[in-house]
């Protein structure tokens, strides 16, 4: 029997489960489930005669699918897919796909929550200060980046967005302000957005001399990953800089550090919050289990990405 695996060391809510669960099972196929795992030989092993994966930011490698034989469809049930090893899955003819904009939403109220939260000095009882009349950058503006548009109007912001791959009258038509370049949106605006995926071109590239043209009280905020931030430099530039922020919803990996230093001008959540809602889980798990059911009968390869 076609054996599907959901594995999630962050687990979805339980209604999205059971979504996903009547997804397969209608389709004919077995349904299992691993969440919370804490040892990679747990995955290895529930993998192992599986022939689908849905799986979250869950590590993905060679290892992983050199250990799943009957594997022939893995869906990152979210935006990014930079956990999943695309040329080990290509090398051993698995299909890759994510289900873009289904946690979109989530990650861009979240954004809200966690400026909300720095504007106003992380509710420490000081007179902290409002969004609305302040400039917002969006760095990329994909389906996160349109969310958090669409909500920053609502805050009564402005609202700039930087990404080289659109054309600017599709942003201009949707309110927004195109400018030519990263080190102008850092320029121009007082609060930034990161919505860029991590990438070989992205990696590190969030670094001193583009955190350094933000105006004074710049606020980074950061739902996207860790590795585009250099964070070496970013410590550099708040120690410069004790008028900026910084607040995340990706531990950095000097996290200890940064707090210790900047224990008033940056926050981290404890884990990635972003795509944690019910509602998220049940719009990007469901779609995730549609997905393999669609491909593996009817071979539909939409949302494949290697
Ligand atoms: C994504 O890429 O979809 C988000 O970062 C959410 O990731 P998560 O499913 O691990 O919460």
């Amino acid at each position: 029997m076609t054996k599907i695996l959901v594995a999630t060391d962050k687990p979805f809510a339980k209604v999205a489960v059971d979504g996903i669960r009547t997804v397969i099972e209608d389709a004919g196929f077995s349904f299992a489930l691993l969440e919370k795992y804490t040892e990679k030989a747990q995955l290895l092993a529930a993998v192992s005669d599986a022939h689908g994966l849905i799986v979250r930011s869950d590590i993905v490698d060679s290892e992983v699918i050199g250990a799943a034989k009957n594997l022939k469809i893995v869906v990152r049930a979210g935006a990014g897919y930079d956990n999943i090893d695309l040329a080990a899955a290509t090398a051993a003819n698995v299909c890759v796909m994510n289900t873009p904009g289904q946690n979109s939403n989530a990650v861009a109220e979240l954004v809200f929550g966690l400026l909300v939260y720095a504007e106003r000095n992380f509710f420490n009882g000081t007179s902290g200060s409002e969004l609305k009349n302040k400039r917002l950058g969006i760095h990329a503006y994909g389906n996160v980046g349109r969310n958090v548009a669409r909500i920053a109007r609502g805050f009564g912001m402005e609202v700039y967005a930087y990404d080289p791959f659109l054309k600017a009258e599709d942003m201009e038509k949707e309110g927004v302000k195109p400018v030519n370049s990263a080190e102008e949106l850092y320029q121009t605006c007082n609060l930034v957005s990161l919505h860029i995926p991590a990438t070989a071109e992205t990696k590190n590239s969030i670094n001193y001399q583009l955190l350094k043209n933000l105006p004074k009280g710049g606020i980074l905020v950061n739902t996207a990953r860790k590795e585009v931030i250099n964070e070496a430099q970013m410590i550099q530039f708040l120690s410069e800089r004790a008028d900026c922020k910084y607040v995340t919803d990706i531990m950095p990996a000097n996290h200890a550090q940064m707090q210790d230093k900047f224990a008033d001008r940056y926050f981290a959540t404890p884990k990635k919050m972003g795509a944690q809602t019910a509602e998220a889980n049940i719009n990007a798990g469901i779609a995730a289990a549609q997905q393999i059911v669609d491909f593996i009968k009817h071979a539909n390869q939409r949302f494949r990405v290697n």
